[in-house]
């Protein structure tokens, strides 16, 4: 299927964050784009952002002088539909409202001529109940872009009910010739993205409300040992508590209420209180001038062992025992069980999604210290460890001060299920895993609708994949057990994959 040709003149309507992103997007491209908005001022405004992005662009060696000013040049503000007739495709981005939206599209099918696509830039509607409306709903996709539109690379191409294959396939192409990584979406509630990375702001709540780790050393720990752009809550502050906080409650209501997808009390109070995050000056962290930075949390040096005992299967702490070699720490290999290391008289062992308390209750294993999931322990900066309530505090530091003499910052979290990375992980997976089984994308479109939506450092089923989804399912299932909530219920495609030793991608 062929994309539009650059000769096609697109029609956005809505100059506001999002419309004058995708109008720069668009006649970055080479398009004619007429830019409509019922506000005249947002015009002007959106045409003063565009220069000032474009100039920047120049500045940085981006761009040519000429090309800036040919993008500008081929921005037409119109100040009635009328004038844009001949537009092939028209891009909404006006208020998130369904009965809005619906007007707005009944106008432009009288407008444009039969051929034209109509496409919707909306971040939560349904694209089968906005198409409803209109005489011809085949030709009404979804195309959702991501803010800001021309730094963003991921477009989700999303079908109604009605949808055509070949309108989906020309959005499609389009969207790649714009410079873009698209992705095929069902219409369904959070599309990809805003319902996939639900889970990495709910984990985050989660351990913060069972008081198990302080806001700062959450953020620190997700950025510095697992690679993700943001913490949790930095991310929740940008964005804006009232924007996060509406797009969760906009997915649990539409999912009938399904307590996988509830909301969090402590982001309610915050969205009570007025403290919206940056944009307010104040959200989970203080960004008045004169505020303190909050500090993470840090253990003091404890002395550590020159010696330790490994299982000779370690597919996921190896990195771990290469810095432990390449600090002088002694590494013997002996047949104990996998993903374990003995120092001294304790036992360092991956969580396995439940507490160590419980793990070391039921195996019998003395002074157990939980450590928590990372990208790559080779690399990461700090390690998250956990105690169990039997071990002493003694064998703790001793545990703790031999991970400090390898280079690792070490912080420590409440004994909870989980840790943190690591059921934030698994639940990613959990939800990308449903949306897969469901049919929303396919597996590929998930993990690139991931890495190119959110800039997560691992698509979360290629991230399953790598953890062994056995792993996967045995995190989930202790969570599942520890907790007894839906929220934790297993995904059936990764129950399924991992009885039976399958893979989201095969084995790597
Ligand atoms: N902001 C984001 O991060 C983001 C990301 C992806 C998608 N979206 C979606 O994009 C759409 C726009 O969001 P935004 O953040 O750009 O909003 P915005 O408030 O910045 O801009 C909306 C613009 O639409 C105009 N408008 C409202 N009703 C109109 C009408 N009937 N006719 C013409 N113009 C009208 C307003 O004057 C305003 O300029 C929404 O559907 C939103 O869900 C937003």
């Amino acid at each position: 299927m062929s994309a539009l040709k650059t000769s096609d003149k697109i029609l956005v309507v809505g100059a506001g964050a999002m419309g004058g992103g995708i109008a720069e997007v668009a006649a970055q491209a080479g398009h004619i784009v007429y830019l409509y908005d019922m506000q005249a001022p947002m015009l002007e405004k959106a045409l003063k952002a565009i220069r000032k992005n474009q100039e920047l662009l120049v500045s940085k060696g981006k761009s040519l002088p000429e090309n800036a000013r040919n993008v500008v040049e081929r921005i037409h503000c119109i100040d009635r539909l009328e004038s844009a007739s001949d537009a092939s495709l028209a891009i909404e981005a006006i208020v998130e409202n369904l009965e809005v939206k619906q007007s707005v599209f009944r106008k432009i099918e009288e407008i444009l001529n039969a051929n034209a696509i109509l496409a919707t830039n909306t971040s939560s509607i349904s694209i089968t109940a906005i198409a409803s409306k209109l005489a011809r709903p085949e030709r009404f996709v979804g195309m959702h872009f991501f803010n800001p539109a021309m730094r963003m690379k991921l477009v989700e191409v999303i079908a109604g009910i009605a949808s055509s294959e070949h309108i989906l396939s020309v959005v499609y192409e389009t969207a790649k010739t714009w410079g873009k990584i698209p992705v095929y979406a069902r219409s369904t509630p959070g599309f990809i993205v805003n319902r996939v990375a639900r889970p990495y702001y709910a984990e985050g709540l989660r351990v913060l409300n069972e008081g198990a780790l302080d806001i700062a050393t959450i953020d620190a720990y997700m950025r510095n040992a697992c690679s993700f752009p943001m913490g949790p809550f930095e991310l929740m502050d940008l964005i804006g508590h009232d924007v996060n906080f509406a797009v969760t409650n906009s997915v649990f209501n539409a999912h009938y209420g399904d307590k996988r997808f509830a909301p969090s009390l402590i982001q309610q109070e915050l969205v009570l209180g007025g403290r919206l995050g940056k944009k307010t000056g104040q959200g989970f962290y203080d960004y008045k001038e004169g505020a303190l930075a909050l500090r993470t949390q840090t253990l003091d040096a404890k002395d550590g062992h020159m010696a330790v005992i490994a299982s000779q299967n370690n597919p996921m702490i190896g990195g771990i025992l290469d810095r432990f070699s390449a600090a002088g720490i002694r590494v013997q290999y002996e047949d104990i069980p996998p993903n374990q290391i003995r120092i001294g008289d304790s036992v360092l062992a991956l969580t396995n999604g439940g507490t160590a308390t419980s793990r070391s209750a039921e195996g019998k294993i003395q002074n157990l210290v939980h450590i928590d999931c990372a990208l790559d322990f080779a690399l990461a900066k700090i390690a998250l460890l956990a105690k169990s309530d039997q071990c002493s505090q003694v064998n703790f530091d001793g545990v703790a001060g031999t991970l400090q003499k390898a280079g690792y910052q070490v912080s420590r979290i409440d004994d909870i299920a989980g840790m943190l990375a690591c059921r934030t992980i698994c639940m990613l997976a959990n939800e990308a895993a449903d949306s897969a089984l469901q049919g929303v994308a396919s597996i590929e479109d998930i993990d690139i609708a991931m890495r190119f939506g959110t800039n997560y450092p691992k698509g979360p089923l290629r991230w399953a994949d790598d953890l062994s989804l056995k792993y996967v399912f045995e995190v989930l299932s202790n969570l599942s057990k520890h907790y007894g909530e839906e929220r934790y219920r297993v995904s059936p495609l990764i129950q399924r994959k991992a009885i039976s030793g399958d893979y989201f991608y095969g084995a790597t």
